[in-house]
């Protein structure tokens, strides 16, 4: 969603928020602006559309020059994109940026209309500006404590007193924002990436707690007002890894990264060929303890908590359910401490996901998140986290974080099975070790990209499309149609291959192309029936399935094949494909790629 920097230093700080803000544009947004201390005053510049429309307007009025200032790309929640909706917001004594929702912004904004001010836009976040400026009695943290008391909502803000030249006030809630610093200089940003060209340190914000950026000094107060101390953390990524070196996008380059993601995800989590869940709290003890599973989580996320479900019920023996978070959160779920309930999220910040991980808290129920972004808010706030460690991704469509999230699965489930008595330490390790096969085999899958290129100009003028699949091979099929959509703009659909006949197949017609995922030797067999009706009715026919099935030509146009793992793991290399055909059909559509439409990111409003 939304990017926020801000930079107070000796360096030109214009540079740096256009800098910074560049590495947030992944994020999503629609309008960008910044505001900067020029000569003791606090002067704005914004402008709906890019960062480049910004710089454009820049170069016609004249670059503001000054050394502390804040900048934002917009993800418009309030009033539509336009260059008075663009944050910042304010007037001459108080300036801010804005993440998140001000749910009773309307409320707030009587109360000022009351008193006399009048509003410029349509956002929530003027009246958080217009608060800060009625409450202003010269005491910035006073002040910023006291419109938090009647602020509703979820906020992460970068804030500007005119009395207070060159500082900057930060503070969140439900929203991220980090603090960085340098020597001699200081930062807040929305996330890490953004100021990787400058520092590595940074510390992490809490709920509630004021940060306040003074050249180089920072510090920090809780939400009574009171000073703290906080721990200073280092990133474990450099700017290299949030670039896309010799790739074209950022999709492919992290489709490319997946089986170095696996093998640092999976590698520490092995002993003695044995999945070992010790360091996050997950014991063999408490493996046992649990009657119910839920995972929780959205998009891409859910997906692979879907394939997780397949393999934990098929192999442990315990029942898991998977919600969309935005569901769980409000259908009054049944749940016990016998509970274990998995939150899924790349960013650690998704907003239904984070409130889902609070409700199943204050039902009782143990938490563990699968979290990519450390010292992200899911992360910190569930009982047990195990982190993915699939370094920073940058494209909207995730690939490689979907692949590390399989992979944790795919050790817990391993792990639960054993604990339970349900696999013998034997097999447990046999699937360990394919497990740990399953890097290798992707390289070899990317070595020959050329099939995908292929069904990619073929799917390239489609309007509607259709993925199937039985079993794992249903769930994983999902992701690839999340995947496809996202990017190419195609409609398409995923079924479960034997629904088909219950109502969609009168769709199928030779304008709708149907990708086929049949890798579960148990049910090959019924799902090339389910394609033979397909292609019966007119649709050209991608399977994906194993290298060594021979498929003929009355059964599908093109076939897809995969090397041979144990079936429970096909989903992890059968995804590669997937993720390839999405990709290419995006590029010859001549989409944005990394930065779909109306996408953002990490979604950290409901
Ligand atoms: C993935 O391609 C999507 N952009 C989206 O579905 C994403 O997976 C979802 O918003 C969840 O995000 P999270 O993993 O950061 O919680
Ligand atoms: N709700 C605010 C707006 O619409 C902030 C949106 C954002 O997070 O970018 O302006």
């Amino acid at each position: 969603m939304c990017g926020i920097v801000g930079y107070v230093g000796a360096r030109e700080c214009t540079e740096v928020l256009l800098n910074s803000l560049s590495k947030l544009e992944y994020r999503g947004y629609d309008s960008a602006g910044i505001a900067v201390f020029e000569n003791g005053e606090i002067k704005t510049q914004k402008s709906k559309g890019k960062i480049a429309d910004l710089v454009a307007k820049m170069d016609s009025e004249g670059k503001l020059m000054g050394h502390c200032g804040i900048g934002h790309t917009r993800w418009a929640t309030h009033g539509e994109p336009s260059d008075i909706n663009s944050h910042p917001h304010g007037n001459a004594n108080v300036t801010i940026v804005h993440n998140g929702i001000i749910e009773n912004y309307k409320k707030i904004k009587e109360f000022l209309e009351k008193k006399g001010y009048v509003f410029e836009s349509e956002t929530d976040t003027e009246t958080v500006a217009k608060l800060l400026d009625c409450f202003y009695e010269g005491n910035p943290i006073a002040t910023i404590q006291r419109v938090l008391d009647e602020v509703e909502g979820s906020y992460a803000l970068g804030i500007m007193f005119r009395d207070y030249p060159n500082r900057i006030y930060a503070v969140r809630k439900d929203s991220p924002l980090i603090v960085a610093v340098g020597d001699d200089e200081a930062f807040i940003a929305s996330d890490v990436p953004a100021v990787l060209k400058y520092t590595k340190k940074y510390y992490l914000l809490d709920q509630d707690e004021i940060a306040v950026l003074d050249s180089g000094r920072v510090e920090f107060f809780d939400d009574h007002g009171a000073p703290i101390k906080k721990q200073l953390l280092v990133a474990d990524f450099d700017e290299e890894a949030a670039k896309k070196g010799n790739y074209p996008h950022y999709m492919i380059k992290e489709i490319h990264d997946q089986p170095t993601a696996i093998r640092t995800t999976i590698t520490p989590r092995i002993t003695d060929g044995m999945p070992d869940l010790e360091e996050c709290g997950m014991t063999y003890d408490r493996l046992r303890d649990y009657n119910n599973i839920f995972v929780v989580a959205c998009g891409t996320a859910m997906h692979a908590g879907l394939v997780g479900k397949y393999v934990i019920e098929k192999i442990a023996r315990i029942s898991v359910t998977v919600d969309v978070a935005s569901e769980f959160r409000y259908r009054d779920p049944i749940l016990t401490d016998k509970d274990l309930v998995i939150l899924v999220s790349q960013s650690g910040e998704t907003a239904d996901t984070l409130e889902a991980l609070r409700l199943a808290k204050r039902n009782g129920a143990d938490t563990l998140s699968i979290v990519n972004v450390k010292g992200s808010s899911i992360a910190r706030e569930s009982d047990m986290v195990i982190y993915t460690h699939a370094g920073p991704e940058i494209s909207v469509a995730s690939t490689k974080a979907y692949m590390v999230q399989l992979s944790v699965f795919y050790l817990i489930a391993f792990a639960l099975a054993y604990a339970n008595d349900k696999m013998t330490a034997e097999e447990c390790r046999r699937l360990t070790a394919q497990l740990q096969a399953v890097p290798e085999q992707i390289e070899e899958i990317l070595k020959t990209p050329e099939d995908c290129q292929y069904v990619a100009s073929q799917l390239v003028n489609a309007e509607n499309l259709l993925y199937i699949g039985r079993g794992l091979d249903y769930a994983l099929s999902m992701e690839g149609s999340l995947k496809l959509k996202e990017i190419s703009y195609i409609h398409s659909e995923s079924y479960a291959a034997g629904e088909l006949k219950h109502g969609t197949i009168s769709l199928v017609t030779d304008e709708m192309p149907v990708i086929a995922v049949a890798t579960q030797r148990d049910l090959y067999d019924k799902t090339i029936s389910n394609v033979k009706e397909v292609k019966a009715r007119g649709a050209y026919v991608v399977l994906v399935t194993h290298d060594s099935k021979e498929v003929d030509n009355d059964v599908a146009d093109c076939k897809i094949g995969l090397p041979t793992i144990d079936d429970l793991l096909m989903p992890m290399t059968a995804v590669v494909p997937l993720q390839l055909i999405a990709y290419y059909t995006s590029v010859l559509r001549g989409n944005d790629v990394d930065k779909p439409r109306k996408l953002a990111k990490s979604v950290t409003v409901e």
